[in-house]
């Protein structure tokens, strides 16, 4: 092998390790190393989900089970009143369309029905 080949083989190897280098930085960041202490298990109380009560009663149930299943059901009580059947039928419209909730067609309404009475 000529002198010439020898420097490409040395340049090509020493290219290669500053490319591991730089896609695994673990490899030579001791900074990047986490201290055991922040992998204790942490423990945390959550608060604690109370139905509200204009949905506290019966005819309630079925916004309950159904509209609790994602989120607190603050979501809908957070929401302004006095907008009427449409925004609320939109609202339950919307969680179906766009975020997947499996709620049928005839659920739907009855729900919409409920908040719309509930919540004006
Ligand atoms: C499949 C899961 C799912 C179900 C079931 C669900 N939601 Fe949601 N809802 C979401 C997600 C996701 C968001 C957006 C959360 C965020 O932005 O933080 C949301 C947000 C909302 C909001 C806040 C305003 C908005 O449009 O983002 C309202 C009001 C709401 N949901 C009402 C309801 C009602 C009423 C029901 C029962 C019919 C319901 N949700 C059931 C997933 C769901």
């Amino acid at each position: 092998m000529g002198s010439g080949q020898q420097t490409f083989v040395t340049a090509f190897i020493v290219v290669s390790a500053l490319a591991v280098l730089a896609v695994f930085p673990g490899v030579h960041g001791e900074d990047r190393v986490v201290p055991p202490s922040s992998l204790a298990p942490v423990s945390f109380v959550m608060p604690e989900e109370t139905t509200p009560p204009e949905l506290a009663d019966e005819g309630a149930e079925l916004v309950v089970s159904t509209c609790s299943a994602c989120h607190s059901l603050e979501y809908i009580t957070t929401q302004p009143r006095g907008m009427g059947e449409k925004f609320w039928h939109d609202s339950v419209g919307k969680m179906v369309k766009v975020y997947g909730a499996p709620i049928e067609p005839a659920d739907a309404q009855a729900i919409s029905d409920i908040l719309a009475d509930r919540f004006g």
